[in-house]
């Protein structure tokens, strides 16, 4: 059984997404990993426990996060009908299809046959009647727009899920999809790319685009697996993502230059009176046409540390030159 605190809503906000009506949190969790056959259980649980009693309402999945692919999905399921599923009409559950799922050739990418097929598969380890959001994970070259576009707005016909989210699109893919949706009157209203201070690669066109078609954004690995915190300052630890030969944070990306921007971002934080992280997030979410950030954890430690960001300050202009001066990233000036 699971009873969720009764100040769930105290501290939280939340922020329309694009012109939608759908609220969301202003930090979201997503099950990529730690929540797997190869984590266990009890952990994945008391994470999404302990997310739901600071406001979290948003728990990201896709058909492949595990390892294996699916479990993580098959363990939500669990956790679900252990207690957090009596707050189903509070959750806003979100899963992928697009990427590798299953052998043969209609496992992957964006066929009518890979999403109707998925999606019912995601349903079922789920143990749920429907998802809140569905994404196409990846575009697909070798499929016609129009196809993909019509599964997925007959995903939403069918009852399967209740909105429509794209992940990883350029913005005139974008342009092009929303076109096909708007006309069967079933908008897209998320979309979900890769954003945080290592990674600025939409600011230039995408932000602009999607806040032009009224879609939301939500952006994923806001603290670049974990390197825009302090964890990584003295080495790699034993646990942590980099360590583990499934976690996609590869040892390769903790460059020298990066952890001597992570060191000086990390003075300026403590002078904000916040945690790495946190700032982090709080430099994500600066931008007003950003919903939410997407974040994972491992412990209980780092979800409280995250979801303080919410209350941290504003950023002064000082503050922002310096830290743009550290990461001389900018794509605009670049
Ligand atoms: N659409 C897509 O193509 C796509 C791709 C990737 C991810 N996503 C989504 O985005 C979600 C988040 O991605 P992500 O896990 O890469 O996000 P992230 O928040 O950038 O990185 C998460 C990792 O950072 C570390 N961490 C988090 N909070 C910390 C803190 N306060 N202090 C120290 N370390 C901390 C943890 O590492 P340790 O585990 O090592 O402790 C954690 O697993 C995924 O779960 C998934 O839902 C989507």
């Amino acid at each position: 059984m699971f009873f969720a605190s009764e100040k769930r809503y105290e501290q939280m906000l939340y922020k329309r997404s694009g012109k939608s009506g759908l609220n969301l949190p202003l930090l979201s969790l997503g099950l990529w990993h730690n929540f797997g056959y190869l984590d266990t259980i009890y952990n994945g649980k008391n994470l999404l426990y302990k997310a739901f009693d600071l406001g979290i309402t948003h728990f990201d999945l896709a058909n492949n996060y595990g390892p294996p692919p699916g479990s993580a999905e098959e363990n939500f399921g669990k956790i679900l009908q252990s207690g957090l599923g009596a707050y189903r009409d509070e959750l806003v559950i979100s899963t992928k299809a697009g990427y590798l799922m299953w052998e043969g050739p209609y496992g992957n990418w964006g066929s009518r046959k890979h999403l109707i097929s998925s999606i019912d598969q995601s349903l079922k380890r789920m143990k749920i009647d429907y998802v809140d959001i569905f994404y196409h994970h990846r575009p697909d070259a070798d499929t016609p727009l129009e196809e993909t576009m019509g599964a997925l707005v007959d995903i939403v016909k069918q009852g399967k899920a209740l909105y429509l989210g794209l992940s990883n699109y350029k913005p005139q893919q974008l342009i092009e999809a929303n076109e096909i949706l708007k006309s069967y009157n079933v908008p897209c209203i998320i979309h979900q790319p890769k954003y945080s201070m290592f990674e600025r690669s939409i600011e230039p066109e995408l932000l602009e685009t999607l806040d032009q078609l009224g879609i939301g954004c939500i952006a994923f690995s806001p603290l670049f697996q974990g390197l825009l915190t302090n964890k990584y300052l003295g080495g790699i630890e034993s646990g942590s993502r980099a360590s583990k030969a499934h976690g996609f944070l590869k040892p390769e990306y903790i460059t020298e230059d990066r952890l001597e921007k992570v060191k000086q971002l990390n003075k300026i934080a403590l002078q904000r009176g916040q945690s790495l992280a946190q700032m982090a997030l709080k430099w994500v979410m600066k931008d007003a046409r950003l919903t939410s950030v997407l974040i994972g954890v491992s412990t209980i430690e780092q979800l409280n540390d995250c979801a303080g960001y919410i209350s941290g300050k504003d950023f002064d202009n000082e503050e922002l030159e310096k830290i743009e001066k550290i990461l001389n990233n900018n794509p605009k000036q670049n």
